[in-house]
């Protein structure tokens, strides 16, 4: 995957020289660059402007940015504006980037940018209801939590699919060695070597964590006929 970043603090992004993200790099299984759009300004590197009509702050000139993109080598890539006004980002979200070949990520600044830079770009994202102070954690949050979903960077495909929201309910408990830990015990069953009764147990874990703590994710959810009986139960004992 080829990844481009239009940003006014390319030095911001140095979490994504490490861990897994890192890896992928070293790999070769990803490559990011960063474009600092503050190069591209005709005007004495002058990036932002008063806003027409007044108002307080600055706004990031379309110029600056425009030139920077026209600069970037690319090939029908996704291009994402990070903005708080935009569709949330969230785990399905993810998925889908995780399959492009190439994604141009431009971050905001200041009170934000002039609205023609809108044009450029194909997708419009929000990290959460929250205003940050650039776009720059935003787009880290969006790269890591896409990149990990790339085939091959977490050595295991099936590591991820069992992650919270991959499956649509949030994921079961679990637990490492040792088995007793200042008298916290395993569950039996995890020690059982009984593949379906675990199996069993982690899925009705799985549902019960989601039915607690995000039942709004089983509105969307479609229930398997052992789910079914399974969530019958647990809002059974819940209630
Ligand atoms: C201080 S914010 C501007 C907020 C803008 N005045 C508004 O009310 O929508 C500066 C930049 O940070 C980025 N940003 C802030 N919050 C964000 C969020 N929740 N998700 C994605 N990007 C965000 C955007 O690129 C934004 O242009």
């Amino acid at each position: 995957m080829k990844i481009d970043i239009l940003t006014l603090f390319p030095e911001m992004f140095s979490p994504l020289e490490h861990s897994i993200v890192g890896k992928a790099r070293e790999k070769g299984l990803l490559g990011i660059q960063y474009h600092n759009f503050r190069d591209y300004a005709e005007k004495a590197r002058h990036v932002d402007d008063e806003p027409y009509g007044g108002g307080q702050g600055m706004l990031l000139r379309a110029q600056p940015i425009f030139d920077a993109f026209d600069a970037i080598e690319k090939n029908n890539p996704r291009v994402i504006l990070l903005d708080p006004a935009g569709k949330q980002f969230d785990q399905a979200y993810a998925e889908d980037l995780a399959q492009e070949e190439e994604l141009i990520f431009i971050c905001g600044h200041y009170e934000g940018y002039d609205e023609r830079i809108k044009t450029l770009v194909t997708d419009e994202i929000s990290l959460g209801d929250y205003v940050l102070t650039g776009g720059e954690l935003a787009a880290m949050t969006m790269i890591d939590a896409t990149v990990r979903l790339i085939p091959e960077v977490i050595g295991k495909e099936s590591s991820h699919q069992d992650d919270s929201f991959s499956s649509g309910l949030l994921e079961y408990p679990q637990y490492t060695r040792p088995y007793d830990y200042r008298g916290m015990v395993v569950p039996e069953v995890l020690m059982s070597g009984h593949h379906e009764k675990i199996r069993q147990w982690r899925l009705y874990e799985s549902l019960k964590k989601t039915y607690q703590r995000r039942p709004d994710l089983l509105e969307e959810y479609e229930l398997t006929a052992e789910e079914e009986t399974m969530l019958a139960e647990i809002k059974e004992k819940n209630d």
